[in-house]
């Protein structure tokens, strides 16, 4: 494990942003899996610049994303397919017809097996970006009694439909589900990259970094990945941590 502090969202959204764009000028065909969420939007911004500045080429890049909402179609800005187009694909050279999101209306036990066999075909994934959960979740693997394997449905916890609900007009409107890459997609990641930022994330944080290995804190199966960046700030990451 690599841990990599710095001193503020700023910062870290530039280094997660060069570890990405690292990636993908050493393997410009790389499967890169991508997540949503407030915490990779300024690394995304750094790509962008990146495409702008003539450094980055995405032309051979293809992207599978971690989750997506039940129910909500791309078009809905308040879905996952739509956020990642506004954030990055659209302003970027990459072939959105190679950009995959799970899709939110598509009957969900089958969209779950075509999801895994979409990744296997690919070649899997090379580089994941995760975010991570107030309660330790990464993609939308919530805290349970076991570690989820592949792709699979999932009623939202309480928790994050209060910290999503930030994002829509009303508590009420947040979807109860959602389709996410199970543990077992995301380990097989040939590498990882997990960003925190922030003092609402510093619990988890360091549970997932030094606790024990347990289903009720997803991340912290992270501890057993090979190739595991994290890059965290410090009021996610305290000295004292
Ligand atoms: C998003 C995802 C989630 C988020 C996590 C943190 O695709 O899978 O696990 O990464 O909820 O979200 P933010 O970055 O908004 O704090």
């Amino acid at each position: 494990m690599r841990i990599i502090r710095v001193e503020n969202y700023e910062e870290l959204s530039k280094r997660a942003g060069a570890l990405l764009a690292a990636q993908i000028t050493l393997k410009p065909n790389s499967v890169l899996g991508l997540a949503t969420g407030t915490t990779p939007i300024g690394a995304y911004e750094h790509l962008i610049q990146g495409y702008e500045s003539g450094d980055l080429d995405f032309r051979a890049v293809q992207s599978v994303n971690l989750d997506e909402y039940e129910g909500l179609s791309g078009s809905d800005p308040q879905s996952y397919r739509y956020f990642m187009n506004d954030k990055l694909f659209d302003h970027v050279n990459i072939d959105k017809e190679r950009t995959f999101v799970p899709s939110g209306r598509a009957e969900a036990g089958a969209e779950c097996v075509r999801y895994d066999e979409l990744i296997e075909s690919l070649g899997g994934v090379d580089l994941q970006l995760l975010g991570l959960g107030r309660n330790g979740h990464i993609g939308f693997n919530e805290p349970s009694d076991v570690f989820p394997a592949g792709t699979h449905t999932v009623a939202l916890t309480e928790s994050t439909i209060q910290a999503n609900s930030r994002l829509f007009a009303k508590a009420e409107d947040v979807p109860r589900h959602a389709i996410t890459m199970g543990i077992r997609t995301i380990m097989r990641a040939k590498k990882i990259l997990l960003i925190a930022s922030g003092a609402d994330k510093a619990e988890a944080l360091k549970s997932a970094l030094y606790g024990p290995i347990t289903p009720q804190l997803p991340a912290s199966i992270l501890q057993l990945h090979s190739d595991l960046t994290v890059v965290a700030d410090a009021a996610a990451l305290p000295e004292a941590a």
